[in-house]
């Protein structure tokens, strides 16, 4: 008994500080609840709910998510025959438990294809393997996710097309093709073209061909992500906004479907997860902590950021931050493996950087 009472309170002493201090966080999506949704992607460990406090404070701190991988492709539809769909309907379960909206990510991409669709060479096959996967998988979340990023990053930055394997066999039109079989497969699901830097000029004028040529095929598209994968200090405010002036005139949502901003050196612009950077001597430049005034700097980025963010949020309808804290963050291993990489709001540890205290305050 006397063991039990010590054990009670040694659990009281070390997690009660900890929890107390979670709630003691301002919530990023109840500063922001008259405006946009806000967002996250999750990860495997974070579905399975390994961590109770990490739950908690997704719980708390966020209603919207994204997968950040177990939607794709490669995880969801290995074989011809053969879908995993353990993971993926583990996401809809913990967005139905703790009321977040699940945005599905992604239908039809170029990256993080299964091996057997890198082996097609025929017409026929992709087209049977583009047409199966677009109407299972969608159908399968038929009213369990909110929305679907049918097609991701079809887009070169001059704003051509790229010649990803769907261009290559199936020609131009299968961005069409691709949203028109998501509206049969999932009537009424919000449908978004997903791209990075598709707020600079060219690739927004690509971008904006493709929504043009989807309406004009009477074929329904609700939104546009730009993906928001930024530099510190040089965060494009001006194309941001004109972008979303442009994408709203056509009748669209816009959202920021990724957003993340980079601390570290990187000579790979954009965020093309095939490109690679090699490391060197410079490449991880803050293993322990990032400089004040870096830090300094990453607020002031995504304050104004934010100030943007609401000055349109009559057309901006969810920001979604890649990542829940900086140790999640995928830019710890990419373009480089194995980088400290601090592009969020919060740390490690979940404690709020200063980008947080300037990104909430100036919510409700
Ligand atoms: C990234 C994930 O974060 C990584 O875990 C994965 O290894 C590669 O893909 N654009 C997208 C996202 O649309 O799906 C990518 O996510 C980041 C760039």
């Amino acid at each position: 008994m006397k063991n039990q009472c010590v054990v009670a309170l040694l659990l009281t002493a070390t997690s009660l500080p900890v929890s107390l201090l979670a709630q003691s966080i301002p919530s990023l999506k109840d500063a922001f609840k008259n405006d946009f949704g806000i967002g996250t992607c999750l990860n495997v460990s974070q579905i399975e709910e390994r961590d109770p406090k990490t739950t908690a404070f997704i719980a708390r701190q966020f209603n919207m998510a994204t997968p950040e991988n177990v939607m794709k492709s490669a995880l969801l539809h290995p074989g011809w025959d053969t879908y995993t769909f353990e993971m993926a309907d583990k996401l809809v379960e913990f967005g139905q438990k703790h009321n977040i909206k699940i945005n599905g990510h992604t239908l039809i991409w170029h990256s993080q294809l299964p091996g057997f669709v890198r082996r097609i060479h025929s017409q026929d096959s992709l087209r049977t393997f583009f047409t199966d996967h677009i109407k299972t998988v969608a159908g399968r979340y038929k009213g369990k996710v909110f929305s679907w990023d049918v097609v991701n990053e079809a887009l070169n930055e001059d704003g051509t097309l790229r010649k990803s394997v769907f261009l290559q066999h199936l020609g131009d039109t299968y961005i069409t093709d691709a949203f028109r079989l998501a509206q049969e497969a999932s009537p009424g699901t919000e449908l978004y073209y997903n791209d990075y830097n598709n707020e600079q000029p060219a690739k927004r004028a690509g971008c904006i061909a493709i929504i043009k040529k989807i309406k004009d095929a009477g074929v329904r598209i609700d939104g546009v992500g730009i993906q928001g994968h930024w530099h510190v200090g040089k965060v494009p405010l001006a194309e941001i906004e004109e972008s979303i002036n442009q994408y709203a005139a056509l009748g669209l949502k816009v959202m920021f479907t990724e957003l993340d901003i980079e601390v570290l050196p990187r000579n790979v612009q954009g965020a093309d997860v095939g490109q690679r950077m090699t490391a060197n001597a410079t490449s991880n430049p803050y293993p322990d902590a990032l400089p004040d005034s870096v830090q300094q700097q990453l607020a002031a980025d995504y304050e104004a950021l934010f100030k943007l963010f609401l000055k349109h949020k009559d057309k901006v309808s969810r920001v979604t931050f890649w990542g829940v804290n900086d140790g999640d963050s995928w830019l710890n291993n990419w373009p480089v493996r194995g980088r400290t990489n601090y592009p969020l709001l919060f740390d490690r540890n979940d404690n709020p950087k200063p980008a947080f205290y300037s990104v909430v305050k100036l919510g409700k």
